[in-house]
């Protein structure tokens, strides 16, 4: 019997993690920059919380969660995203209050049932950030600038910011009605899906994909147009902040975003270079949501980047960046059982003194280990072998140039010599 990855999922190999980790080292230094702190919260929370703040009629909610019941009974769900599970957290924890700015940055696996595709897992990680207790739009801008900062500093090009703002509690039934207006006379000519999102959740037509839907929605009316003066006021002062930053931006009406806790400002970061699946960052303002899980009205904005998604791009645009292999500084070759002893005993000590070094384990031949330490990408070769026990002397290959030295068999001597080049 075979086993492979479950549909929807898949290995991150060794040699595809040193680009995670450079990805994540960016990211981690961006948030501490911007004064965020990290939060982990766990991989499955009560089911509740995910139905109540995404909503019921959202395709997560209703299509794509990994429910399951414990041998209590309990419904719980492996997170589709990570707003709700920090809002709890923060509640919980005593971490959330209206007088005060709270900045958190998360990393993790999320889990939704979709159908697979290139760029959508069921399994996949994202790196975000929330932050609560501020209906400012400079945070609006900072979280934005963030986001762009993060693929600025990996050297992302050709990216694009798409703004929308879909309005507050007050405004948005008023546009919802009127988006029910428009399209209730060509809803039977559009996909089923859309014909049961007309009366489910209409705001969700706009962010069909479906061929024959896209020549109504592009003429379906902006949220822009119908929101309230405050909102209003509330998304030019946003713009009016990325503009003073010098970040290019393009207004798209259509940005009404997967998740129903949305509040006035939304945005995406989009790739051209990523095909249908083409966003790597999704975020935005969500000024209701603390209050709808318990807490005191508390204003909130944040964001996530797909992980895999903006690692595809990184590695189209520079493929260095995924073959930077990480070297070890010496690989010990022995001959025989007596030097294989005195070769453990030197590794032991060079790996205590910080030195990346390793040996062969499986008896291969001296030439078979030139061969491993050459895969595993040693800078040098320490050879042991009988001759070298009886003189005390073993001798130290440089993997780069071939020149070879006689060196002490004396752990201290080698880490003496090796430490400065590591
Ligand atoms: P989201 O737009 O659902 O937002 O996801 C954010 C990003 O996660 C997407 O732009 C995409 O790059 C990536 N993503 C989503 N689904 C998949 C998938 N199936 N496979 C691969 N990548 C995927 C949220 O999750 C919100 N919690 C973001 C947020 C934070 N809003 C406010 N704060």
């Amino acid at each position: 019997m075979k086993y492979s990855a479950p549909r929807g999922t898949c290995d991150i190999l060794p040699e595809e993690t040193p680009i995670w980790q450079a990805v994540e080292r960016t990211c981690r230094r961006l948030f501490a920059i911007y004064n965020y702190k990290e939060i982990r919260t766990p991989v499955f929370e009560a089911t509740e919380l995910f139905s109540r703040s995404i909503g019921e009629t959202t395709d997560i909610v209703s299509k794509e969660m990994y429910t399951f019941t414990d041998r209590k009974g309990r419904s719980l769900t492996l997170r589709p995203e990570e707003t709700a599970p920090v809002v709890r957290a923060g509640l919980e924890n005593n971490l959330i209050s209206k007088d005060q700015i709270t900045k958190l940055y998360y990393f993790g696996p999320m889990f939704r049932y979709e159908r697979p595709q290139a760029g959508r897992q069921r399994q996949f990680h994202q790196a975000g950030v929330e932050v609560f207790g501020s209906d400012d739009p400079l945070i609006d801008v900072e979280v934005i600038v963030l986001a762009e900062q993060i693929f600025n500093r990996l050297g992302l090009l050709d990216l694009e910011v798409d703004l929308n703002s879909v309005g507050c509690g007050q405004c948005r039934p008023e546009f919802i009605k009127k988006l029910k207006a428009y399209f209730k006379g060509d809803i039977k000519k559009m996909c089923e899906e859309c014909q049961k999102r007309l009366e489910a959740n209409p705001l969700r037509i706009l962010d069909c994909k479906e061929g024959p839907c896209q020549n109504y929605i592009e003429k379906a009316p902006a949220a822009m147009d119908t929101i309230c003066p405050d909102c209003k006021g509330h998304f030019k002062a946003v713009l009016a902040g990325i503009e003073s930053v010098g970040l290019k931006y393009k207004i798209n009406n259509r940005l009404v975003r997967g998740l129903d806790y949305y509040t006035r400002t939304t945005f995406e970061v989009v790739s051209r270079q990523l095909g249908a699946q083409n966003a790597v960052c999704g975020g935005g303002r969500y000024d209701t949501l603390v209050e709808e899980l318990g807490g005191k009205p508390t204003p909130a904005m944040g964001f996530a980047i797909g992980l895999e998604r903006l690692i595809k791009v990184l590695e189209a645009q520079k493929p260095d960046t995924a073959s930077r292999k990480k070297r070890l500084s010496l690989y010990i070759a022995t001959l025989g059982e007596e030097a294989r002893g005195v070769g453990f005993d030197i590794l032991d000590k060079l790996r205590r003194a910080g030195i990346s070094a390793d040996m062969d384990f499986i008896g291969k031949s001296l030439k078979a280990q030139m061969k491993a330490a050459d895969r595993e990408g040693a800078r040098q070769v320490l050879i042991i072998g009988e001759d070298e026990l009886r003189s005390g002397k073993a001798i130290l290959r440089n993997m780069r140039t071939a020149s070879q030295e006689e060196i002490a068999c004396d752990a201290r001597i080698i880490v003496e010599k090796l430490q400065p080049l590591t």
